[in-house]
């Protein structure tokens, strides 16, 4: 488990391997093994594969344009455009995209009180450890894996599109790599870690 902790990279290059469904069901499974905040487990996956897939591109793309022209959900990032175009590039080559969902979650759009805000943010950080696991099991397996959240570029289409009760949080690709990242550069344990006693 450490090796695969050490091992995992972001993996933008795939080879058109097709995965097994029994990989991606363990993949899952090592998903719903994660701690959730009160054992709500407030996850919910959508596998996409094959024309779904390709459909989805299509409707990815068009979101991104409108974010480009008109009616922007995220105005001030434009800047960030362009690396989400890369990103759908990049799904287009994984053969599995995985959209994950909260299953209890509200509009990013609603105002929220505080304790509904604390509901939320412990639900997404029980969603965000269920996909860290998906990545390290697809990593012990030799599978690669990106966490996507360039979805918010597209994210009325996307949420239409997959016409599921609750909120969509990220999507990860998976695929056999077509490339061997170097670990990108860390923030040394000295600037971050504060000991007390
Ligand atoms: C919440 C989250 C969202 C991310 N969204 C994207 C994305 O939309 N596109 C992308 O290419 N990479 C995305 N990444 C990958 C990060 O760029 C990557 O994890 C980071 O650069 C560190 O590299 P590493 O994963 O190889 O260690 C995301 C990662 C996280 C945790």
């Amino acid at each position: 488990m450490i090796s695969a902790i050490y091992n995992r990279r972001s993996i933008r290059k795939f080879t058109d391997q097709p995965i097994s469904q029994k990989d991606i069901t363990d993949i899952i499974q090592s998903g719903i093994k994660a701690p959730s905040s009160k054992n709500r487990q407030p996850w919910k996956y959508i596998v996409i594969q094959g024309n779904a897939k390709k459909e989805m591109l299509q409707v990815f793309r068009l979101g991104i344009e409108r974010e480009e022209n008109d009616n922007a959900l995220l105005p001030l990032s434009k800047q960030h455009i362009a690396a989400a175009k890369h990103t759908v590039d990049i799904m287009a080559e994984a053969p599995i995209i995985v959209f994950v969902v909260n299953s209890m979650g509200k509009s990013i759009l609603t105002e929220l009180t505080p304790e509904e805000h604390i509901y939320e943010i412990c639900n997404i950080q029980s969603i965000s450890a269920s996909i860290q696991n998906m990545l390290l099991a697809a990593t012990e397996k030799g599978i690669g894996s990106l966490w996507i959240c360039d979805i918010y570029f597209a994210y009325s289409e996307l949420c239409k599109w997959l016409d599921s009760d609750g909120q969509l949080i990220a999507a990860i690709a998976f695929g056999y790599p077509n490339e061997f990242p170097k670990e990108k550069p860390r923030k040394k344990i000295e600037d971050i870690v504060e000991w007390r006693s």
